[in-house]
């Protein structure tokens, strides 16, 4: 287990004009109420269930954590949410019950919506995954998912992996470092002038990535190099 030591803070406004009352529809709660915080594996990912530490980790870190914002250093409101254990402590979860949850109504509207402008707000994926994964235990869970590295495509494996671990601060109309990385052309773009592999693989000469964020799994950066080597296909 990595030591997930990514701080991030969240400004979670008092959304006292937020009516969006969002019916959640959750088909696979898990009733296990377990809930001691300790870490769970799944030795097989299930597709039904959200990961803490596979889908929701990387959303926070890559969208909350740019310095001047919510950082650990900045510390607005003293939210953190950087880690499990953070998240819990932050008080912004209420697992079961994304309605009840201060994390999950900031990033679903109102005029204090998170992250704020310029930055994105989260996809409509990255806000049902952390419905979910609240509605379904706020659990501090992960999946060994193996490398399956076969079939990478850009659609399937690439655009995917780059919304959850970078496009929270490579998005918007002002990108970190000036590089958006949201479709095919920037990320081709990275890719072909070995930006990206030099800034993922922590090589010299380039700045690592995700900034101040755990480095990719293994697995992942295996991901990008095939991509890569097949020719920065647009499949
Ligand atoms: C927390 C914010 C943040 C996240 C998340 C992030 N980046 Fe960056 N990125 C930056 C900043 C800021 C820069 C500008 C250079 C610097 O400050 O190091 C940058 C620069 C870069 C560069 C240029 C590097 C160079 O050496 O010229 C590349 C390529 C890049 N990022 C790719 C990525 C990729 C790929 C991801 C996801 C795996 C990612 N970034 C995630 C903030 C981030």
């Amino acid at each position: 287990m990595k030591n997930l030591n990514l701080l991030a803070i969240f400004i979670i406004a008092v959304l006292a004009s937020c009516t969006n009352e969002v019916e959640v529809v959750d088909n696979n709660v898990n009733n296990n109420n377990n809930n001691n915080g300790n870490l769970i594996t799944d030795t097989a990912c299930n597709p039904n269930t959200v990961y803490f530490v596979n889908d929701i980790l990387p959303i926070l870190s890559s969208s909350c954590a740019y310095s001047g914002c919510h950082d650990n250093i900045t510390a607005t409101h003293g939210i953190k949410l950087g880690s499990y254990a953070d998240v819990m402590a932050s008080g912004v979860v209420s697992a079961g019950s994304p309605s009840n949850s201060n994390l999950y109504q900031a990033i679903t509207g109102g005029e204090d919506m998170m992250p704020p402008s310029p930055k994105t707000p989260l996809t409509a994926f990255q806000q049902t995954q952390i419905r979910d994964w609240i509605s379904q235990g706020a659990k501090n869970n992960f999946c060994d998912d193996g490398c399956d590295s076969s079939n990478v495509t850009f659609s399937g494996t690439i655009l995917p992996l780059m919304n959850s671990y970078c496009t929270g601060c490579h998005s918007g109309s002002a990108p970190s470092g000036g590089i958006a990385i949201t479709n095919y052309t920037n990320v081709s773009a990275i890719a072909q002038n070995g930006k990206l592999y030099g800034s993922i693989t922590h090589s010299a000469g380039f700045s690592a990535m995700p900034k101040n964020g755990t480095k990719l799994s293994d697995c992942n950066i295996a991901k990008v190099r095939i991509w890569i080597a097949a020719g920065t296909v647009n499949n």
